[in-house]
Parts: structure tokens; sequence; C-alpha cells
């Protein structure tokens, strides 16, 4: 299990943390981002799918998943609306989790028994106009390598306060 925090003070460098980890994902890949409402789930997403070649995620809390075509088929998930897992499965959740896939989840919490348990796990917490302190945990060795990456830009990382 590897582990990581951060501190930003913006949405854009929230948004450059999940740029960042774009360029270490892989098919199966799966991240499960959490953090209550405005915490910048959807920003972080937002630069993940950009480190994808992908520039228009939304918040897609109205349909639950949306799949991009970038650099790998991204599939955005806002589990926000749904009552369990069963509903999740309703709308097709099992082709995602197919390896074919990279997977950005936002709610997990609310379809923890729906999750792979090889996963990254995002927390934000902070609201508002408060810093936002980001916490990364992996599940799997696979996992792991998203934490490793982003130890090692050493300077790269001069922007945040880890
Ligand atoms: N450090 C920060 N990181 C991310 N968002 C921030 C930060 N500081 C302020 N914000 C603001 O918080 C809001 C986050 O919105 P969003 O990403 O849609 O949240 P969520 O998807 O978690 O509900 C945006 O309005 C953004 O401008
Ligand atoms: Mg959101």
């Amino acid at each position: 299990m590897g582990h990581l925090e951060f501190i930003t003070d913006s949405e854009a460098k929230t948004e450059a943390i999940g740029e960042k980890l774009a360029k270490h994902a892989f098919l199966g890949a799966f991240l499960a981002l959490s953090g209550g409402l405005g915490a910048g789930k959807t920003a972080l997403a937002r630069g993940f799918g950009r480190g994808l070649g992908i520039d228009d995620i939304l918040s897609p809390t109205f349909s639950i998943i949306h799949v991009h075509e970038g650099e790998l088929p991204l599939c955005h998930i806002d589990a926000y609306r749904l009552h369990g897992e069963n509903e999740l499965y309703n709308v097709g959740y099992e082709e995602y989790l197919s390896n074919r896939y990279v997977v950005i989840m936002e709610w997990p919490e609310l379809v923890l028994n729906a999750l792979p348990a090889q996963r990254l796990e995002l927390c934000i917490s902070g609201s508002g106009s408060q810093p936002r302190r980001i916490t990364l945990t992996s599940f799997g060795s696979k996992h792991a390598l998203f934490i490793e990456a982003l130890k090692q830009m050493g300077d790269a990382n001069a922007d945040f306060r880890p």
C-alpha cells in the first residue's frame, strides 16, 4: 500500500495533479475520487482527462457514466445519484471493469462494494476557498506505480507541498 499527500491552493494545481497521474495510466487502472461537494473531484478528473488528450470532462452528475476516447479510453463515473451498487450495475458498470478502460469514479463511497480491490484512492478534503489536502493511497502493485511516479518527480512537485 503506497501513500502520498499534496496540498493545493488552486483549482489549476488540483488539475495538474490529475494530469500528472494520467501520464502513468494503464488499461484496468481504477481511480476512486472521494471528497465532499465542491472539493475538487471533477477538477482533478478534468486534469486527468487532459493528460489523456481529452478536453471535455464535465461534471457527469446527470448521466452517471461518460466514456471518452483519448490516448486510452476513459470512463468517468459520478455515483452521486446512485442508491447502491445495483443501480451502478444496471447502467452497464461491468463493462468498465474489463481492463479495456481507465476508470475514474467520483463518490466511490456510495458504491463501496462495487469497487475493484486494486485501485488508487484519492481523498480530497477542504472546500470553498480553503486549500485542499489530497491524499493518495494505492491498493495493489500496479496502482502503486502512480504513487512511485509522483514521488519521483522531485522538483516537478515544487508547486505542491507534500
Ligand atoms: N485547491 C482547489 N482545488 C480544486 N478546486 C478548488 C480549489 N480551490 C477552489 N476550488 C473550487 O472548488 C470547486 C471544485 O468543484 P468541482 O471540481 O466540481 O468539485 P466536486 O466535483 O468535488 O464537487 C471549483 O469551483 C473550484 O474553482
Ligand atoms: Mg464532481
